[in-house]
């Protein structure tokens, strides 16, 4: 390498550039001030974008859902569904914008924000190199807990993940470099505020849902620093939890308790940074039915968004097969905007239809292909169970 020397300068340039913003965020989250209360609200906005592949059908599906559960309340115009279009790969590829602005600005306006999957853009696929639309959107609402419910009743199966979201590996996924032709790297990052606001609102949650117990999981032993302080910083919020047990595991041997029948249903809250919490929980998923049955919470202190814990299933779309796609993602995904705008014995009912559709009665299953139900009888069914609640 001739121009090593040069090639170093430009990466200490850009691994400055980098370390600046993040101080900057940093700086952004300790003048932060209190999450929403909606209550307090005199309307609750709910924006609902469709995304891709087969986002449109399962989310129109959970919008419908939703609407029939908050009817009284749109009436009365104490919630409003705003539609967002634009959040497609076609326009976002356009606008060469992970999130186009017009998109951005009709996110903020809303208060909680109901999101298909979207599909994103990766190495070797002739797509531009944009950022994910999800990773975007998390990033720019600072929607810093990805928590993620997984319950198989019949095995005891009752685990909530803690995801943190903002940082770990995906802070500045899209920034990594090749140093030179050979040397490439990527970057993790932790911060004490980003890892002390998850591991309150993990804890937080343990307490209120008296489950007892916190794991924590990390690979601390080999990921020194990053993975070293967030442990840290969680130990020291749990010592403020004295009635919660907390454990530590690592994520290779985590991965391997979650299949152990007689050891995993002793987990309950499971807290991660993002990347673990990424893979730990489409694992967790596959027990209850897939990662088609899992929604998801994003929680900042002024935005809040739901969405499936999966992607946009292309080759579902391509192969025809979108119409069988399972809603049951975005309407558990509904449970928990419907609890997080406190219309709790709302969310506690469209959660109850939802275990007796998918794990008692079962008259209709969702299979992804024409062996089984389509969406919108799934939909039906769901909506038809409610009514008898
Ligand atoms: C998820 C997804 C996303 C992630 C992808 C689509 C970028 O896998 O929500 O878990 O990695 O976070
Ligand atoms: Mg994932």
């Amino acid at each position: 390498m001739d121009n090593y020397k040069e090639n170093l300068d430009i990466a200490c340039q850009k691994f400055r550039a980098i370390l600046e913003k993040q101080l900057a965020r940093v700086e952004d989250m300790k003048s932060q001030g209190d999450f929403t209360d909606y209550s307090k609200l005199d309307v609750i906005k709910i924006g609902v974008c469709g995304g891709d592949g087969i986002g449109p059908t399962i989310t129109a599906e959970a919008e419908k859902v939703l609407k029939f559960i908050l009817a009284d309340l749109e009436d009365e115009g104490k919630v409003e569904f705003v539609t967002i279009d634009g959040l497609t790969i076609e326009n976002r590829i356009e606008k060469g914008k992970a999130i186009p602005d017009d998109v951005m600005e009709k996110l903020k306006s809303c208060d909680v924000i109901l999101k298909g999957p979207t599909t994103t853009p990766q190495k070797g696929d002739g797509m531009p190199n944009i950022e994910s639309a999800n990773v975007a959107m998390r990033k720019a609402l600072d929607l810093f807990a990805n928590i993620r419910p997984v319950k198989v009743p019949e095995e005891g199966i009752n685990w909530v993940i803690f995801r943190e979201n903002t940082e770990g590996g995906y802070a500045v996924g899209s920034s990594g470099f090749n140093v030179t032709e050979d040397l490439a790297v990527d970057f993790t990052i932790t911060t004490k505020q980003g890892s002390d606001r998850i591991a309150r609102l993990a804890y937080d949650y343990a307490r209120k849902n008296n489950m007892g117990r916190v794991s924590l999981v990390t690979k601390a032993n080999v990921i020194k620093t990053t993975d070293g302080n967030f442990l840290e910083d969680c130990h020291k919020v749990a010592d403020l939890y004295p009635d919660i047990v907390t454990d530590e595991w690592y994520a290779d041997i985590m991965t391997a308790k979650l299949v152990d029948k007689k050891r995993r249903r002793d987990f309950k809250v499971l807290l991660l940074p993002n990347l673990y919490g990424d893979i730990i929980s489409d694992e967790a998923a596959e027990f209850q039915g897939g990662v088609g049955t899992a929604g998801c919470a994003n929680i900042g202190k002024k935005y809040a968004m739901f969405e499936a814990i999966h992607g946009s299933a292309p080759r579902m779309v391509k192969e025809g097969r979108a119409i069988y796609a399972d809603p049951c993602s975005m309407l558990r995904a509904c449970v928990m905007l419907l609890n997080h705008i406190g219309y709790t014995d709302r969310g506690a009912k469209l959660e109850r239809a939802l275990d007796i559709c998918s794990f008692e009665e079962k008259k209709i299953t969702v299979t992804g292909r024409d062996t089984g139900a389509t969406c919108s009888q799934f939909g039906e069914y769901v909506m038809q169970t409610l009514k008898n609640l």
